[in-house]
């Protein structure tokens, strides 16, 4: 069973939520070098500061599209493992469509060529939930039709699509991992591409308030981030995740409203909230089936979204001024 101790691993969009944890979780686990590769189009040397410390930490700020930086990266750093976690968050597909879909597709069409003449051995590749679209049957497993209703989640599910293929006809070491929504510190809470805990935090601790998209009936299934790094890290050490896509969840859902009610709980906030009319094509219900995370990579998160979202909000609190 491979590990990732020693290992001298890749992770694009290493400056971001997911894969600045990524970066940590890989150095706590023992790797020999983690090589951060992110352009800081949504990075934040904020979230890098701890690994930054660490002397297996090499950062580039690079762009992940282009096949001939990463090629000179991955060769100089020696790399074996490469976990894609790069994107522009979902948002940006009311706002530059084109390129929305493009950067999942070209950064893992960049990583697929590099894998394909063996410039690294194995690729940890990140879909997204929203590949499925709006849930036809509830929980949903990798089965679920994929019907994306963004160009965000069609560039997503393009990228799933062409990551299968290229490990069905060249056998190459690929396993994809399909995370549900994810939550925890360091996620963007600025601007029109904040994530919805943070940007609510944001908006009471400055004194606004809440701020609603449709009737807040709309469910997702929310996972902590941590858990989300264990489930990753086990998807490389795990053989059997090669060639599958993995579902990463918690197994249950819950209403915007109601994650709203908790996040006002939490600041004891009492005051109104903004309602704005609903986004064009949100997703309406998103809720993942965990089995084959269980059956293949053992994976069971640990974190109940009781404690998760104390620890989010604490960690928000601390870092937003009032
Ligand atoms: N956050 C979630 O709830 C969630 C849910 C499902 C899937 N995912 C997937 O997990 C991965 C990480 O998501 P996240 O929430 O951490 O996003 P994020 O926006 O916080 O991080 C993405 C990082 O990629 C970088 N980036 C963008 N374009 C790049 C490029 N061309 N080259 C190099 N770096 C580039 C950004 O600067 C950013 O640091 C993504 O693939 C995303 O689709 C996230």
């Amino acid at each position: 069973m491979p590990s990732v101790k020693n290992k001298n691993i890749l992770v694009t969009g290493g400056a971001g939520f997911i894969g600045s944890h990524l970066c940590d979780g890989l150095l706590e686990k023992g790797a020999s070098k983690v090589v951060c590769v992110d352009n800081f189009f949504l990075g934040k040397m904020e979230n890098i500061s701890e690994a930054l410390e660490h002397e297996n930490f090499v950062l580039y700020k690079d762009d992940a599209r282009h096949f001939g930086v990463m090629q000179s990266i991955m060769e100089k750093e020696e790399i074996e493992v490469v976990f894609n976690m790069a994107t522009i968050a979902l948002n940006y597909s009311f706002f530059n469509p084109f390129d929305a879909y493009m950067v999942n597709v070209e950064i893992a069409n960049t990583l697929l060529e590099l894998l394909k003449v063996g410039v690294y051995k194995t690729l940890i590749h990140t879909s997204s939930s929203e590949a499925y679209g709006t849930a036809q049957y509830s929980p949903m497993d990798e089965n679920h039709p994929t019907d994306p209703t963004t160009p965000y989640a069609a560039g997503k599910a393009a990228a799933d699509l062409m990551v299968h293929s290229f490990y069905k006809v060249l056998g190459l070491d690929i396993s994809i991992v399909r995370p549900f929504n994810n939550y925890g510190p360091r996620q963007n809470s600025e601007g029109s591409l904040a994530a919805i805990i943070p940007a609510t935090a944001r908006r009471i601790k400055e004194g606004g308030m809440p701020m609603v998209e449709g009737d807040g009936e709309q469910t997702r299934d929310f996972i902590f981030v941590k858990d989300t790094v264990k489930a990753l890290i086990l998807a490389y050490e795990k053989d059997e995740s090669r060639g599958k896509i993995i579902n990463l969840g918690s197994g249950k859902d819950i209403s915007i409203n109601s994650l709203l009610r908790q996040i006002c709980e939490y600041f004891d906030y009492k005051g109104e909230w903004e309602h704005r009319p609903a986004r064009t094509s949100d997703v309406r219900n998103l809720c993942a089936d965990s089995k084959r995370a269980r059956e293949i990579l053992s994976f069971i998160p640990e974190v109940s979204f009781e404690d998760g979202i104390r620890m989010t909000l604490d960690w928000y609190k601390n870092t937003f001024k009032g």
